[in-house]
Formats: C-alpha cells, sequence, structure tokens
C-alpha cells in the first residue's frame, strides 16, 4: 500500500512538472519522505535519508522550496513543522532556513 501511495504521489508530481524551477526532480526523490512531511509517520525511512543527503548535497536550494510549501503547488500539503524536523530526525546537516529568504 505504501508502494502504491508513492506511485501515486509521483504521478501527481509528474503531473505538475510545468511548475516552475528545476527543482520539481528533487521533490521527486524526495517522495519517500512525504508520508513523513505530511505527518503521517513519526519517523523518517532510511530510504528518505539518504535522499535527503544527496538533495543537500547536490540541489541545497531546493529544499527551500519544500519548507516553503513548493509542494502545495503539486497537491501536496507539507506540515512545516514535520518538514523542518526533517534534516534533525535524519542527523543531516542542511543550509539555514534563514538563507530561504533570498530565493522568493
Ligand atoms: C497514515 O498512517 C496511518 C497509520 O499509521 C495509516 O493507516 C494510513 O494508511 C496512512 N495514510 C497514508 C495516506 O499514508
Ligand atoms: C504538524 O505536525 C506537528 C508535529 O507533529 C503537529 O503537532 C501538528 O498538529 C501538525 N499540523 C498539521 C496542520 O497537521
Amino acid at each position: 500500500m505504501a508502494t502504491c501511495l508513492v506511485l501515486a504521489v509521483v504521478a501527481m508530481l509528474c503531473a505538475g512538472a510545468t511548475a516552475q524551477s528545476g527543482c520539481t526532480s528533487v521533490l521527486i526523490s524526495l517522495s519517500p519522505c512525504l508520508s513523513y512531511m505530511t505527518g503521517n509517520s513519526s519517523t523518517p525511512s532510511q530510504q528518505c535519508c539518504t535522499q535527503l543527503a544527496n538533495v543537500v548535497l547536490s540541489s541545497p536550494q531546493c529544499l527551500c522550496e519544500v519548507l516553503n510549501g513548493g509542494g502545495s503547488s503539486l497537491g501536496i500539503t507539507i506540515n512545516q513543522t514535520q518538514a523542518l524536523a526533517l534534516p534533525g530526525s535524519c542527523n543531516v546537516q542542511t543550509p539555514p532556513i534563514s538563507s530561504c529568504n533570498g530565493n522568493n
């Protein structure tokens, strides 16, 4: 069932792929994190943390989009409290959230 959910989410993300920036693929790569970021899961999966670490290295600016609710334009409602807690839960160091502000 979880797999179906992920596939459904990826399908939604693809449908919304016309949305701005080059971060769409990053949002998709973070799909294993969605159940955590939507507040439906209290611990992120290992896969989620691995992806998060990859994104921090490759496209940290896209994290801003995620944290600013970038998924909402794609039909995903992220619980910002959960999203902000994710790096801590994964033990992954992210750039400071304050550095996101210049991006809008
Ligand atoms: C949310 O979590 C509950 C209980 O953990 C589960 O039964 C339900 O299927 C989950 N919903 C989604 C959309 O993943
Ligand atoms: C978001 O997550 C926090 C912490 O898990 C929870 O207390 C809060 O109720 C959630 N907010 C929404 C809108 O679901």
